[in-house]
């Protein structure tokens, strides 16, 4: 589906606080995120149950935590139009998630390549790593989302998310609404300095909010080859003319080319030309984040504000599912 195409629709998508943010990240996801939020009715959230599967430092968990949600206004998120909050504030996800996992055969999780690829980086095979795909699909379904924006590496939990709502609804009946997945386009996938993808976990990112003078030390660490300065360069296998599109006019990018192609221009003019674009890009952004961090009361209010709305939907769907599968309830939390 084009992202054009989107419109009036219940659009859900959370991301995980395991770190600062990288320009991948904003060009491969948040960047549609707040593109949609025009358009259709969109709830995003902070996956701090899911970060805890990775992080046990409490300081840390909340720090990051905060930070996204600094990040994703001073990126343009827009709280008239849209819901940001916790995923921790509507705990009800990690009651439908149980309820979810008495459908879901073991062998559906087994499969998970996300999991098997965590624990081969080391990270330990706790339940709760191995029950992050029954999360996230709670996370989805307890909103009556219609489409997930996500990255191409989460489409296998989008069909486990597919799957167990279809199972649940043939042995409790048609209770969940079936999701569907909107890929992000490939053309985002943002190379890292190092020409692998952009990633956290390969330590090759650059971040939009950090210093100029960090900004430059990553920028001219981007790979090149050993074509001398005088010599014709192939812009079409250059991370820097990869990196140069994201920011650039087409003009420029154009100009960017024909400099590689007519030769007598190195490399170090071009990380140049790319770090002033790059800087220039994020600099309203970064005026944004500066008056957010003083304002922080303005952050708790748009969480809080998120955080209701989320809650609300959420009840509606959790009154509907604890009615069909039978489960009795004489207690009311005020
Ligand atoms: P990381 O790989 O740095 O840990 P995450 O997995 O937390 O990043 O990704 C958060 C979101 O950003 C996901 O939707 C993911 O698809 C997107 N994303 C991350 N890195 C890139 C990239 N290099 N190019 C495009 N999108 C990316
Ligand atoms: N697993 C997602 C990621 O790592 C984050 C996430 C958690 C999510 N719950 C979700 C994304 C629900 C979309 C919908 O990027």
């Amino acid at each position: 589906m084009e992202q054009s195409k989107i419109v009036n629709k219940r659009i859900l998508s959370g991301i995980q606080p395991s770190g600062i943010l990288h320009i991948g990240n904003y060009f491969g996801a948040i960047r549609q995120h707040i593109e949609l939020q025009k358009d259709n009715d969109c709830l995003y959230f902070i996956a701090n149950y899911h970060a805890m599967t990775t992080i046990s430092d409490r300081k840390l968990l909340r720090e990051n935590s905060l930070m996204v949600a600094v990040d994703y206004l001073a990126l343009g998120f827009d709280a008239e139009r849209a819901a940001l909050f916790m995923q921790s504030d509507v705990p009800e996800v990690a009651e439908l998630a149980w309820m979810l996992s008495t459908v879901t055969p073991m062998g559906l999780l087994e499969r998970a390549h996300s999991y098997k690829d965590k624990i081969s980086k080391g990270i330990s095979p706790t339940h709760g790593l191995f029950a992050y795909p029954m999360l996230m699909a709670a996370d989805i379904l307890i909103y009556d989302s219609e489409i997930v924006p996500v990255g191409k590496d989460q489409k296998q939990h989008l069909e486990i998310t597919r799957d167990v709502a279809e199972k649940f609804n043939v042995v409790h009946g048609q209770v969940l609404v079936v999701p569907d997945a909107y890929i992000l386009p490939d053309v985002a996938v943002v190379p890292g300095v190092d020409g692998q993808k952009m990633s956290k976990s390969y330590g090759n990112t650059i971040e939009m909010f950090c210093t100029y003078k960090q900004m430059k030390n990553k920028v001219m660490r981007i790979v090149t080859d050993s074509t001398p300065l005088e010599a014709p360069k192939d812009p079409d296998k250059s991370v820097i003319v990869d990196l140069y599109k994201l920011v650039a006019s087409p003009e420029e990018l154009q100009e960017m080319r024909q400099k590689f192609l007519a030769g007598g221009y190195g490399y170090g003019h071009a990380k140049k030309e790319l770090l002033e674009k790059l800087w220039a890009y994020f600099e309203p952004h970064r005026r944004r984040r500066q008056e957010l961090e003083n304002n922080l009361d303005y952050v708790s209010q748009v969480l809080r504000k998120g955080a209701e709305k989320a809650r609300e939907r959420a009840q509606i769907v959790m009154d509907r599912v604890r009615d069909a599968v039978g489960l009795l309830r004489y207690h009311q939390a005020k």
